[in-house]
Formats: structure tokens, sequence, C-alpha cells
């Protein structure tokens, strides 16, 4: 077993779900257990180790030692040599895989793991970043870490409370981390590119037979929760027709928004999380809960969805004396990958002998929350029968390593240019 698989196959064991496959979400100890064996790592191949306001867990490298942490006077800190960034994520969605994040974080650590051994010179210091809270798992902040390092304002947050009652801030006192400072992990001045190296989650590179995507763009996503209120009442007294049942308005939800996909090229509609309150078998539903993931890969597309969906829930709730409330959580436009990355991209694989072929990402990534603001690229890398946020999510041993060696070969052609 190489490097990189024995990494991967340390961490799956980290927060593996007695229900079946992984679940790591933010701020968990679960979560800071994968920080830990990420930066015991990270040390043995001489970087620097630590986290930051937003609980990014960084590792700072470079060819000539550690690279200091920002404000320590390091290299990558104010008025040093920017660095580059690889990262990905090690949170993940409930019962979730072992690759879906990890693969990235951990061939960064393994490039810098190569240029270790091989005495490479990138030209700049390396940083390898695992992003806090990418999923949104627990509290459906998705992308925090990777916001917050890029200087989005995410002040409002603190007393977003998961189903337990836990608020963020909460969550981040638990770590020994204050929700106050979080502006402080604002340091995308500090790096000079980035790229991310994941799993493709689809299918396409299994059937096309190709060992890398280079992802061109990224979807763009919106992200509702949604509340419909009628009235409990009593489930074998009450006429059909005097009901207010919030289940039965969500469920015309469901298939309407599924259908307003299904009839919108490149579109995808999900509700993933539903809540019925109160909640009794011999009860009308009263209130229902439910989130709304709706995804557009054109921006002209993208646009239109806001209005479409809020239109749909609207004429629902009308249809059945529902009220409506509608919390947006969150709003991500599609975002184009850096052309010059690209082509760089393109060009290691040719020089580590991998096939390829341009694709655009369904999913989201912290990549897209990077790329408005320096250039930004990603690789994938096959999934077995296209599956991921499942157990069953596999990538093969000389897959991943091939990803790695081409996210290597690719740093080495960026960062010193
Ligand atoms: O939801 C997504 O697309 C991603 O897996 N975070
Ligand atoms: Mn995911
Ligand atoms: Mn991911």
């Amino acid at each position: 077993m190489d490097a990189l698989a024995r990494d991967l196959n340390d961490l799956s064991a980290i927060g593996a779900d007695p229900a079946g496959g992984i679940t790591r979400v933010a701020w968990s100890p679960e979560l800071m257990a994968a920080y830990a064996a990420f930066a015991e790592r990270g040390q043995a191949v001489g970087a620097h180790a630590d986290v930051d306001a937003a609980g990014n867990a960084f590792l700072r490298w470079s060819a000539g030692g550690a690279a200091g942490a920002p404000g320590e006077g390091g290299a990558g800190a104010d008025g040093a040599t920017p660095a580059f960034l690889i990262g990905s994520h090690l949170d993940t969605v409930p019962r979730g895989g072992a690759y879906d994040g990890a693969l990235g974080v951990l061939a960064g650590l393994d490039v810098l793991r190569s240029f270790q051994a091989r005495g490479d010179d990138p030209g700049c210091p390396v940083w390898v970043t695992a992003f806090m809270d990418e999923e949104g798992t627990r509290f459906g902040t998705a992308l925090f870490g990777s916001r917050a390092f890029a200087g989005h304002d995410l002040s409002d947050l603190g007393s977003r409370a998961d189903r337990a009652g836990v608020t963020i801030a909460e969550a981040m006192a638990a770590c020994g981390h204050d929700h106050a400072s979080v502006g402080s992990a604002a340091r995308i001045d500090a790096i000079r590119g980035y790229l991310e190296l994941h799993i493709e989650q689809g299918p396409v590179l299994e059937q096309s037979g190709e060992d890398i995507g280079v992802v061109t763009s990224i979807v763009g996503l919106l992200g509702l929760q949604v509340r419909l209120e009628g009235q409990a009442n009593h489930a074998g007294t009450t006429p059909m027709g005097l009901r207010r049942d919030a289940l039965a308005g969500a469920a015309r939800a469901v298939l309407e928004l599924r259908d307003l996909a299904r009839h919108t090229p490149a579109v995808t509609a999900n509700v993933g999380t539903i809540a019925v309150e109160p909640g009794g078998k011999n009860v009308i539903p009263g209130a229902c809960d439910f989130s709304v993931d709706i995804r557009a890969a054109d921006r002209a597309t993208y646009l239109t969805l806001d209005e479409a969906a809020r239109g749909i829930l609207a004429r629902i709730a009308a249809a059945e004396s529902l009220a409506l409330t509608i919390t947006e959580i969150y709003r991500l436009e599609p975002v184009p990958m850096a052309t010059a990355f690209v082509d760089a991209l393109e060009r290691a694989a040719e020089l580590e002998g991998a096939s390829f072929r341009r694709l655009p990402s369904g999913a989201g990534h912290d990549a897209q929350i990077i790329a408005p603001h320096v250039p930004a690229a990603m690789l994938f890398v096959p999934s077995r029968g296209g599956i991921s946020h499942n157990p069953a999510e596999y990538t093969t041993p000389e897959q991943c390593a091939l990803g790695s060696r081409v996210l290597a070969r690719a740093v080495m052609l960026l960062a010193g240019a």
C-alpha cells in the first residue's frame, strides 16, 4: 500500500459511523481527531501545522524548511512570498464515503511528501489546507472555512444552531475557537494560486475510461430552508377538504421542484432533509421543514432559479392554505476555472502519461469560493459506479496515486511561475 492509500485508510477509521460510512461534521470530536492525524503526518514531512480562526487546518511547507504560520513571520506571512495553496475538506455528509474531500487534503500532504523526498523546490511556500465545514452537514453552512479564508463576512452565523440546538459559536468555543474572531481567517491575499484534487462523484470518467478530469467550471448552487405551516388536527375526524396539511404541501413541492429541474437542461433539484411537526401517525402534520438544493451549470439559467423555486413554493402554499417561510442558506453563482491553470493541469496529465478530458463540476467545492479571488482549478479522478455521498464511494489506490502525481506536477508548473 502506498503512503496516500495508507493515509486514506487510516483516516476512514476516524468518524466511522455505527450505521455505516463515515460521519465527521463541523467542529466535532471526529473532525478534530482527523485534523490531529493530518497535522501529525504533515509535521513528519517538515511542515508547520496550525488551525486558523475559522477552523481551517493548515500545513505550511517550503523547500528550505517549514513555512511559518501567518503572523509568525515565516514564508507566506505578511510581506513574504505568497504561498501556493492545495486544499479540500475533511468533514463529511452524514454516513459519507472515505474519498470526498479527504482525497484532496491527503493528496496535498502526499505532494509535500514527494517534494520532500525528491528535493523538489516549487519556488514558493506550499500550503495544504482542510477547509472547515465544506459540506454544511451540521449547520447548513456549506463552505464555511473557505468563505472565511476568502474574506466573506460570516459574523451573522454565530447563532445558527444544529438539530440539538448547539449554535456555531458554542460549537466553536468547545473547540477553543471564538466565533467573533472568524474575520481574522481572511488570508486570500497570502496565496498566489489554488488547486484541488477531488473524486469526480459522477460517472463520466469511469464510462469514458479516462484517468483525469480537468474541471472547467463549478456549478452554481442555491440553498433554501423552507417551512410550511398549516394546522395540526385529528387525522380521523377532520374532513379531507378542511385540512391544512403541511406535509402534503411539502410533497407537492418536492415533485414540482423535481419537474422544474427535469424540464430545464443542466439543472438539478433536491430535497434532502424533511421534518414534520408534531409527528404523530394520527395527527395531521401541522408544520413541515425541508431543505431545497437547486443547481445550474450556466449563469443565465442559474439566475432564473430563485424566482422559479419561490414561485412554485408560493403557489403551493396558497393552494394548500399554508403559511410559507423561506430562509436562504447559500447562494453561489457558477464559477469558471482559471484558463492557465486548466491548461497546466492538462500539461501535467500529459507529463504523467495520464489520459484526460475536460468536464464541468456538478458538485460544489471550496475551489469555487477561492476562484473569484486568485487563479484556481480542480482535477478529478474516477468514482466507481459514479457513487458519492455514500459509504460505497471508491477510487482505486492507483487512480488516487495518479491524481496525486498530476497534482504535484501541476504545482511545480504553476507555483514558481
Ligand atoms: O454539495 C456538494 O456539492 C458538495 O459535495 N459539497
Ligand atoms: Mn461532498
Ligand atoms: Mn467534497
